[in-house]
């Protein structure tokens, strides 16, 4: 057990450190402050928990006494210190079991594989630190929103450094992560619908260090999410090419921090096609994205088509609620298909168009039937309308003729 670990229930007493700093005031009172809503806090840890000494005295005014180094007073770490300053509690399994016993004590260990844990071993101080993701006084679990690493504040905690041009002039990558990012399906997803299932930065590059970038799994990255393509992508053609060429795998045709909206166009030969950055024409991957592309537009034309037949008959009160069913089912056809181009393979597409066409052909056939039938009570509205009309008329030639016969007298209108 660490020597930390035995003081932590002595903090539950009057700390001088406290009481002190209290009244010294400004810089040296502020850590009391941020401290009140401190994780470390929560758990009954204090200052000398963090940096040594003793707070049972010093009441007197006596600083060095309770700022002793005799008794384990280290003061503030110097930063490429800061990691192991967290890590001897973060990274000793009994002590963090006593507070929560599923806590992961792999930080330090996973920091050191990270492009910023290992430029801080060779003296470089403007990387990350512990205390730069996580703040000092005032450090909150991710679940908190208040927290610098809650995923909807990720993006500026790393922007501090990564969006700032000055800061980061001495090394040659960009800057404009964070800028793409937010303007990307995932950034929007996150900062704009709040949805927690979409990546903030630390989903794709680890917390601490796990899949720092160039390293080959950040394929699986991907994949973790968007199971299907990954699956897809890994039986197709272009796994190994790609592996041979040395090009990421999703990254190749998506991105990694812009990743807009795919559509259509970017299969087939035409303009926006990304197949033919690599496929020349007649080649069999070139004639594969001619293909797809044409099966993706007959099942939307068809779709379309059945659609304009069935609103058209909804909106005369026809019940169609069975051709919009089967046609929401050929638009999962139709997501799906687009799903399928990471196969390569224009036969495992077609499966899935194919029962797009059936389901939309029903749909197509049930919206001409209903328009069929409409047409039938229209043209019988109009027979009995006719026929009610002849009718009236006979009535009404028939009470004229009934009056000239019978003319009323005028003492009959009187009584
Ligand atoms: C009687 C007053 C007093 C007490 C008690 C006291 N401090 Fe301080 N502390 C100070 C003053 C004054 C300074 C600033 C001057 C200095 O750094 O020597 C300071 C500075 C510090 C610093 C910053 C050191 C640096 O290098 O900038 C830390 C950290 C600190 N104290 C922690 C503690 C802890 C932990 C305790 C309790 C174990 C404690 N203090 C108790 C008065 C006190
Ligand atoms: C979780 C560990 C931790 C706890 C608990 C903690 N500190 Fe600190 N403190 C640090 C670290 C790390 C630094 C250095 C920050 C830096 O360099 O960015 C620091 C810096 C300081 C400083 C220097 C000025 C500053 O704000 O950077 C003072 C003074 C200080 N702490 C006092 C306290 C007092 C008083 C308490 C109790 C109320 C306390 N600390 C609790 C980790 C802690
Ligand atoms: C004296 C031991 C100790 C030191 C030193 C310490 N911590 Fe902690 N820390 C703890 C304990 C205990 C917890 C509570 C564990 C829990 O509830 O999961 C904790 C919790 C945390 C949490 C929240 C974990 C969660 O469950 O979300 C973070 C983040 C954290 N510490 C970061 C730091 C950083 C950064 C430093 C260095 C500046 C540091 N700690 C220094 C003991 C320590
Ligand atoms: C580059 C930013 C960054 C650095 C540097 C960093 N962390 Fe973290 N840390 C995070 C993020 C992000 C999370 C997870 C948030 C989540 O769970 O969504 C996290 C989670 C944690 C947790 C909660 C338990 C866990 O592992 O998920 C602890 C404890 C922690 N960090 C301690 C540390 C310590 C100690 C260091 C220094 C050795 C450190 N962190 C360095 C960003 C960072
Ligand atoms: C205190 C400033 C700072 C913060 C905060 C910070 N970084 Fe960094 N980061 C750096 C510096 C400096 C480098 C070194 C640049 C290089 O690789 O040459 C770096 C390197 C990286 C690299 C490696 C880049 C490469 O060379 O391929 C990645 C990835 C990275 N950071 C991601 C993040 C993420 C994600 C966050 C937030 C969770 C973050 N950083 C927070 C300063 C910071
Ligand atoms: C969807 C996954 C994903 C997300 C989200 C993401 N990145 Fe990246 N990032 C990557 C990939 C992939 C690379 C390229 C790795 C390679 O090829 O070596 C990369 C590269 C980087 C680099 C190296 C320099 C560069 O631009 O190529 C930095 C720094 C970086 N990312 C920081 C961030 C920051 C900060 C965020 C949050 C705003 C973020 N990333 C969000 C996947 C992601
Ligand atoms: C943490 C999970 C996660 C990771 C990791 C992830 N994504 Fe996503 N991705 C999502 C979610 C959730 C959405 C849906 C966002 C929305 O609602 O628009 C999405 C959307 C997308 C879209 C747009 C889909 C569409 O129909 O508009 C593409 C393309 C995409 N991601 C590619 C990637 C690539 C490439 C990577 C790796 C570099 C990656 N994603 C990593 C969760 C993830
Ligand atoms: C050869 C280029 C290429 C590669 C490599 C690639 N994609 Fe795609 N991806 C596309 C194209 C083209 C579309 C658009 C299909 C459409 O809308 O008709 C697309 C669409 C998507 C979509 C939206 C449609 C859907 O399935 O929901 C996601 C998500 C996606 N890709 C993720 C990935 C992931 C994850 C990887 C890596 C495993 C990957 N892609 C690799 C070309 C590629
Ligand atoms: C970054 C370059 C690149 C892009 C973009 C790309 N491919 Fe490929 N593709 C290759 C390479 C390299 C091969 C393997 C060598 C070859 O057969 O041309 C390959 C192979 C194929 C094959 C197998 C060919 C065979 O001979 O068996 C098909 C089919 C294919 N690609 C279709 C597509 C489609 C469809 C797209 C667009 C969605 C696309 N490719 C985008 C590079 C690319």
């Amino acid at each position: 057990m660490s020597v930390w670990a035995q003081e932590a229930s002595e903090s539950e007493k009057k700390s001088s450190c406290i009481t002190c700093h209290l009244e010294m005031g400004d810089e040296l009172a502020a850590p009391i402050e941020g401290m009140k809503e401190d994780v470390h806090d929560r758990q009954g840890l204090s200052c000398e928990d963090c940096h040594g000494g003793d707070p049972t005295v010093g009441f007197d005014g006596d600083m060095e006494a309770s700022m002793d180094p005799e008794k384990g007073y280290i003061g503030i770490p110097k930063r490429t210190e800061i990691p192991q300053f967290c890590a001897r509690c973060h990274s000793d399994p009994n002590y963090m079991r006593r507070f929560n016993p599923r806590v992961s004590t792999d930080q330090l260990s996973r920091y050191k594989t990270s492009t910023h844990g290992k430029l801080l071993e060779q003296g470089d101080t403007k990387v990350a630190t512990c205390t730069d993701c996580h703040g000092v006084h005032g450090i909150r679990t991710a679940k908190d929103a208040r927290s610098a690493v809650y995923p909807l504040n990720i993006p500026e905690t790393c922007g501090q450094c990564h969006a700032d041009e000055e800061y980061m002039q001495d090394y040659r990558i960009p800057t404009n992560q964070i800028e793409e990012f937010k303007q990307s399906v995932h950034g929007m997803a996150l900062l704009e619908k709040g949805d927690q299932a979409a990546p903030a930065c630390n989903d794709c590059h680890g917390n601490h260090g796990a899949n720092p970038p160039g390293a080959p799994s950040i394929a699986f990255v991907c994949g973790q999410c968007h199971l299907n393509n990954s699956e897809l992508f890994f039986e197709s053609p272009h796994k190994e090419a790609f592996d041979e060429m040395g090009l990421p795998e999703c990254e190749t045709c998506h991105g990694n921090h812009a990743i807009e909206h795919p559509t259509d166009a970017m299969v087939g030969a035409g303009e926006q096609s990304i197949c033919t950055d690599c496929h020349e024409e007649d080649s069999k991957g070139y004639v594969t994205a001619v293909a797809m592309r044409q099966q993706i537009e007959k099942l939307k034309s068809q779709m379309s088509l059945a659609d304009s037949l069935v609103t058209k008959a909804e909106r005369a009160g026809m019940q169609v609620s069975e051709a919009q069913f089967k046609l929401n089912d050929a638009d999962d056809a139709l997501i799906k298909a687009r799903t399928t181009v990471h196969s390569l393979s224009v036969s495992q597409m077609s499966a899935v168009t194919e029962e797009g066409m059936k389901l939309s052909e029903e749909a197509l056939q049930t919206g001409r039937e209903a328009l069929a039938e409409l047409q039938f009570r229209r043209k019988g509205l109009a027979v009995s309308m006719v026929v009610i009309c002849i009718l009236a008329i006979g009535l009404y030639m028939k009470i004229k003729d009934v009056d000239k016969k019978h003319p009323l007298r005028t003492s009959d209108k009187l009584t």
